[in-house]
């Protein structure tokens, strides 16, 4: 065995059904969950549409093995997005890659970046992460020989990454950082002046930026969240050395099912990646490469799908800030509220004891926050608050948002 693989944690949501094994949830309550952070929002019709008449085709269905570089049509529309999406003119064939959903190409991309033999024996290249963050970046960290390195978020400064707490030994050894922009948990979008920190970092050590970006188009604020690539040409960058973007349609176009996304980015990483790709045998069904072009293609779903998260975060955040620390987020579907001190008998908040007690007298789910990242350094810095995820329908966020007042408002 890969004795790797021993480093793996265990999912959040294993975690949590642990937590839970022997809560009895209030049963005078229906459950509802914001626990997990999955699009909920109905499948435009036209995507499913597109999917049934691309199986029927000839020569576009099920009966021959799609290209892992991917369709043209599909990198165009792609790059036609990031177009109309960010003014970006990217060349199709060599600065785009079609993936299986970000989560798979988060992961792989660690395995063409990262080299375990670059340093003497004993010495493990790093992986910087945000924390908390996304577990993928900890587990492809891992299986590529690499060690994680997590810099904390700051709530002082809306959740922004502290890049500046890496030293400079563990930067000297950094191959891959990765960032996630709008942030999940936190929905905090990186500014320019982050983006011109992290370049420089990247330029000074000549490590590869991965820019998650699969919340862009949720957002809060009239601006949309700047791109990594985006950032990357307004400081002059336009070969975006070291730098790859990925981006899906997951939450975009609430599909989270059909596994399409796309990377974007240093024509000098995508070509590897792609190399990579044929041998991991990780093309996309030519099927969901077509339905995927017509996603991408189509501006109007997500001008509504936007509106409905907007209306959402509206009406849910202002009821939970009257009991607990929280704030409409820059972008992405989740309120990353802070549990009052309270809870737990402890100076601050336990997350875990608030999520039990939610659950046992009101049947409501959240996630502990300290689930979402780790402790490094002597703290987790998710420990004291949990995450919701507002993608449920807005009545069964308003009631859960209400139950937890109510909880919140008793509970001694
Ligand atoms: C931060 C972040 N990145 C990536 C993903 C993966 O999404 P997908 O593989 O559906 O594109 C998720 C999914 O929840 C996520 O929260």
């Amino acid at each position: 065995m890969n004795s790797l693989l021993a480093r793996l944690q265990p999912y959040p949501f294993e975690r949590l059904r642990q937590l839970f094994a022997d809560v009895a949830p209030n049963p005078a309550y229906r459950p509802i969950s914001l626990g997990i952070g999955e699009p909920r929002h109905p499948t435009p019709g036209f995507l499913k549409d597109r999917l049934c008449e691309a199986i029927q085709s000839p020569d576009g269905g099920l009966a021959t093995y799609p290209a892992t570089g991917g369709t043209p049509e599909l990198k165009q529309a792609c790059a036609t997005w990031m177009e109309r999406r960010y003014g970006l003119k990217l060349d199709p064939a060599a600065q785009i890659l079609p993936v299986n959903g970000s989560r798979e190409a988060l992961f792989a991309l660690a395995q063409v970046v990262v080299d375990p033999r670059a340093f003497a024996q004993g010495t493990e290249p790093v992986v910087v992460c945000p924390n908390p963050f996304y577990q993928i970046y900890e587990g492809a960290a891992y299986l590529a020989g690499a060690q994680p390195w997590f810099a904390p978020s700051d709530p002082a400064r809306n959740f922004a990454t502290d890049w500046a707490s890496v030293p400079e030994d563990v930067w000297r050894r950094t191959q891959l950082l990765y960032t996630c922009s709008p942030g999940n948990p936190t929905g905090a979008v990186m500014p320019l002046q982050e983006w011109k920190m992290l370049f420089e970092l990247s330029d000074k050590y000549g490590f590869v930026i991965a820019s998650d970006e699969c919340y862009s188009e949720i957002y809060f604020r009239d601006e949309p969240p700047l791109g990594g690539l985006e950032a990357a040409v307004k400081l002059g960058r336009t070969d975006f050395r070291n730098l790859i973007a990925l981006t899906s349609l997951s939450k975009r176009s609430n599909v989270p099912g059909l596994r399409s996304g796309f990377v974007a980015g240093d024509a000098k990483l995508i070509k590897p990646f792609l190399l990579y790709r044929t041998y991991h045998g990780s093309a996309m069904s030519t099927t969901v490469q077509t339905a995927s072009a017509a996603a991408w293609l189509d501006e109007a779903h997500v001008v509504d799908n936007r509106a409905q998260y907007r209306a959402k975060f509206a009406e849910v955040t202002p009821l939970l800030s009257q009991v607990m620390n929280v704030a409409l987020p820059d972008a992405g579907f989740y309120l990353w509220a802070e549990v009052p001190k309270r809870f737990g008998g402890m100076e601050n908040g336990s997350d875990t004891d608030f999520a039990r007690e939610l659950l046992a007298q009101y049947n409501v789910t959240v996630l502990p926050g300290s689930y979402l990242a780790r402790e490094a350094r002597g703290f987790n810095p998710g420990a004291q608050r949990v995450r919701m995820a507002l993608v449920a329908e807005t009545a069964e966020c308003v009631e859960a948002a209400r139950r937890i007042v109510e909880f919140i408002q008793t509970s001694k």
